[in-house]
């Protein structure tokens, strides 16, 4: 079972049990219990995967889907579906070389990563891999410290600037009694591998970020860098169009995978909203929750551009390895290539209004 193999039908809940179950013998537990975790009571956290399947399709039919078309330009750059892996601290937990061997399957599926401002691997190893990365930055009080970050990425490749705005604070988490906290096992070189010395403090909590940030940071970022900004954490329809008013390209909606405010609305239930506020002219991306390609044709019904998948692939490393990464891709593809086919859209342009709203 080591190559990931079993009888269970991919996708299927005993096949996704069995990956967990690989990455739970690969992994401390309280590594696993940090990426399986949400904030307080994870009511956000329980909600995200059903708050997709609460969606009701209305396919169409007698349409030609013989050649289903999923490639999608995101940012400028080429996507192979409209698909990209979420920021995530830790991934050298999960495998040797964490973020590179990531990045080395999102290459080879031809998905953008996206990498965590305190990934363990340097920039300079993760352009290596000529994977299409963007880079996440937690905006420091100091914002000089976040330009010297912002120009090493563009120098090593980056092609956008992902700026999470919705940890002013890092949310309360509940530690299971008796269990070791995640700090306390994780090895230094697994984080901050771009941060300055004094930036490195393991536990993201105890690393202070901006409480103050504003429009202009936005406006800041993107004339610093270059590079398309994008704004992750957003959820309401006024603030996403303030920041592409700011000269963001776009916003990610998201809860932080139900890690920060508890009870935060599930993102199924945002997208369509942010979509309508900000019109087509900017870009709009989702997470939270998307475990399967049919979940991913509900957010693109709904108007998002593409969905970020964060702990499936986090498993999919520790329990496989890069090949890991790349089956579970593989699969979400052609789960979304079958859901396009049985919804009648041979274009991702085709699945807009896909989901009844009762009109
Ligand atoms: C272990 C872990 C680490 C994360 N680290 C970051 C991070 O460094 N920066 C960030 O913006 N979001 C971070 N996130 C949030 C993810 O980018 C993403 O919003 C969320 O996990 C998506 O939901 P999903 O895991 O249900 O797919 C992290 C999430 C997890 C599970």
């Amino acid at each position: 079972m080591a190559d990931g193999r079993s009888d269970a039908v991919p996708g299927s809940p005993e096949w996704w049990s069995l990956l967990e179950a690989r990455a739970r013998a690969a992994v401390p537990s309280a590594v696993l219990r940090y990426v399986e975790e949400g904030a307080r009571d994870e009511v956000t956290l329980s909600e995200a995967t059903a708050a997709w399947r609460e969606a009701r399709l209305l396919p169409r039919v007698l349409r030609d889907v013989r050649e289903v078309r999923l490639t999608r330009e995101l940012l400028g750059c080429a996507a192979s579906f409209p698909l990209g892996i979420a920021p995530m601290t830790l991934q050298k937990a999960a495998h040797p070389r964490g973020e590179v061997a990531m990045a080395e399957a999102a290459a080879a599926e031809g998905v953008p990563i996206v990498l965590s401002s305190n990934a363990g691997s340097s920039f300079a190893d993760v352009g290596a891999t000529g994977a299409t990365w963007w880079l996440q930055l937690y905006m420091s009080p100091d914002r000089e410290v976040a330009a010297a970050l912002v120009d090493e990425a563009a120098h090593h490749g980056a092609r956008a600037v992902v700026l999470t705005v919705d940890t002013p604070v890092v949310g309360t988490r509940f530690p299971t009694p008796g269990e070791q906290h995640v700090w306390d096992v994780a090895h230094p070189s697994w984080v901050g591998a771009n941060l300055p010395r004094e930036g490195r403090d393991p536990d993201p909590a105890r690393r202070h970020k901006a409480m103050d940030l504003a429009a202009g940071d936005l406006t800041t970022l993107k004339s610093r860098s270059g590079l398309p900004v994008i704004v992750k954490g957003v959820l309401r329809g006024d603030d996403a169009l303030a920041a592409v008013g700011a000269g963001a390209a776009g916003v990610w909606v998201s809860n932080h995978g139900g890690r920060q405010l508890d009870q935060a609305q599930a993102t199924a239930r945002c997208v369509a909203r942010v979509r309508e506020a900000v019109g087509e002219q900017a870009t709009v991306l989702v997470d939270g929750g998307v475990r399967s390609g049919l979940h991913a044709l509900v957010a693109l019904a709904l108007g998002a551009d593409a969905v970020l998948v964060g702990r499936p692939v986090f498993l999919a490393l520790a329990a496989d390895g890069p090949e890991g990464v790349r089956r579970l891709l593989r699969l979400l593809r052609d789960e979304l290539e079958e859901a396009m086919r049985l919804a009648g859209c041979a274009d991702l342009d085709d699945v807009r209004g896909l989901v009844d709203d009762g009109r």
